[in-house]
């Protein structure tokens, strides 16, 4: 039977990261079954049996930005458009706390009421009220250095900006007109600002080759990610790219396993749009090397309103609902749903 706890540390050893060679020789030469069965020893020796939960709060869903491939963007009028104020989110984190959570992710759009300065103030509420006893990790797009800053010192502790996708030149097309450059120069204020650093990209965005596949997984490993979100494209009805095809689980299962084994010690999610394009992506995600889960705490009235994508699931359910089903599945494959507060893994810390 699973245990939450992993293996004590001393049992431990620190399985080695493949170098980008080794990844490309994977990338080109291994099949899917191949990848994940090495993944999943990594995965295992490092995290143990146990996935780590954060509490995801989608606290806006107004956005300044347009990228093509978002159900959220600027453009989009269909989109009923909601901001959570600071009180439903302190009550969203409050019952968050009460099912054990230890974590929680304030994600939203790129949104000018939630100015820099509210969103420090929200992180000291949310400390205050946990009396410290939470990791906040921030996910609400590009601020200044300056601004990145200003969470750290506001007690924030992780902050997850993907770069959605290392071609510079579908980048630039896709976020319309933002280059990789400053995306990636983000990343780095982000790092130099002392956060737990996270980031990510889609997989099988239109336009991307098989080239740009394994020069995501090479970029994630030379940012030296504590934390890496990846996800299939889901194209959505109401954006530019609404005709594209998507091509399934597959690229995103692929690119889950070439991380773990380029990034042993990262905290990488099974997203929830790997569970929105088939019914058990998410444990399949799990199986091919990924170790965290981010249950949906937005409220009923809000979350069918967070659409980046259409088929998003655990939209009809609360929270508790899919924590029980989630804690079924994973018991069938062999794991245990944990509440640790999980930070970044560092190898100074290992033993
Ligand atoms: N399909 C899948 N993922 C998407 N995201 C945004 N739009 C889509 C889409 N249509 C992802 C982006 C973003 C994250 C929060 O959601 O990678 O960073
Ligand atoms: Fe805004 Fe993020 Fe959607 Fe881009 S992906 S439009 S920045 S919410």
């Amino acid at each position: 039977a699973p245990s939450g706890a992993p293996l004590p540390r001393e049992r431990q050893s620190v399985p080695r990261a493949c170098t980008a060679q080794e990844i490309e020789r994977f990338f080109r030469c291994c099949s899917l079954s191949d990848l994940e069965g090495a993944a999943r020893k990594v995965c295992e020796r490092v995290h143990g049996h146990a996935v780590y939960l954060r509490g995801l709060i989608e606290f806006t869903n107004y956005c300044t930005s347009n990228c093509l491939y978002c159900g959220i963007r600027r453009d989009n009028q269909k989109v009923r458009r909601f901001r959570m104020d600071e009180g439903q989110i302190l009550d969203a984190v409050q019952q968050g706390l009460s099912m054990g959570f230890k974590t929680f992710v304030l994600q939203g759009g790129e949104d000018p009421r939630w100015t820099v300065d509210r969103i420090c103030r929200l992180v000291e509420s949310i400390k205050a009220a946990t009396r410290n006893r939470v990791a906040v990790t921030l996910s609400c797009g590009m601020k200044s250095g300056d601004g990145y800053r200003k969470f750290a010192d506001a007690g924030a502790d992780r902050y997850l900006l993907r770069f959605e996708t290392s071609d510079p030149e579908l980048h630039v097309r896709l976020r319309d007109g933002q280059t990789l450059d400053q995306r990636l120069e983000a990343l780095d204020h982000i790092r130099s600002a002392g956060f737990q650093v996270g980031s990510g990209f889609m997989t099988g965005l239109p336009g991307e080759l098989p080239e740009t596949r394994l020069d995501n997984i090479l970029l994630c490993q030379s940012l030296g990610l504590d934390m890496v979100g990846i996800g299939p494209f889901i194209p959505h009805p109401d954006t530019p790219l609404a005709g594209q095809s998507s091509q399934g689980i597959e690229l995103a299962l692929q690119g889950t396993a070439l991380l773990r084994l380029a990034l042993p010690l990262a905290h990488i999610p099974a997203t929830t749009a790997a569970g929105s394009i088939v019914q058990n992506g998410r444990e399949l995600m799990i199986l091919h090397g990924a170790n965290v889960l981010m249950p949906n705490m937005t409220p009923e009235a809000f979350k069918k309103s967070y659409l980046l994508y259409p088929g998003k699931i655990c939209i009809e359910e609360s929270c508790a609902r899919s924590l029980a089903d989630l804690k079924e599945s994973l018991f069938d494959i062999g794991r245990a749903l944990s509440f640790e507060r999980a930070d970044a893994v560092k190898l100074a810390h290992w033993r």
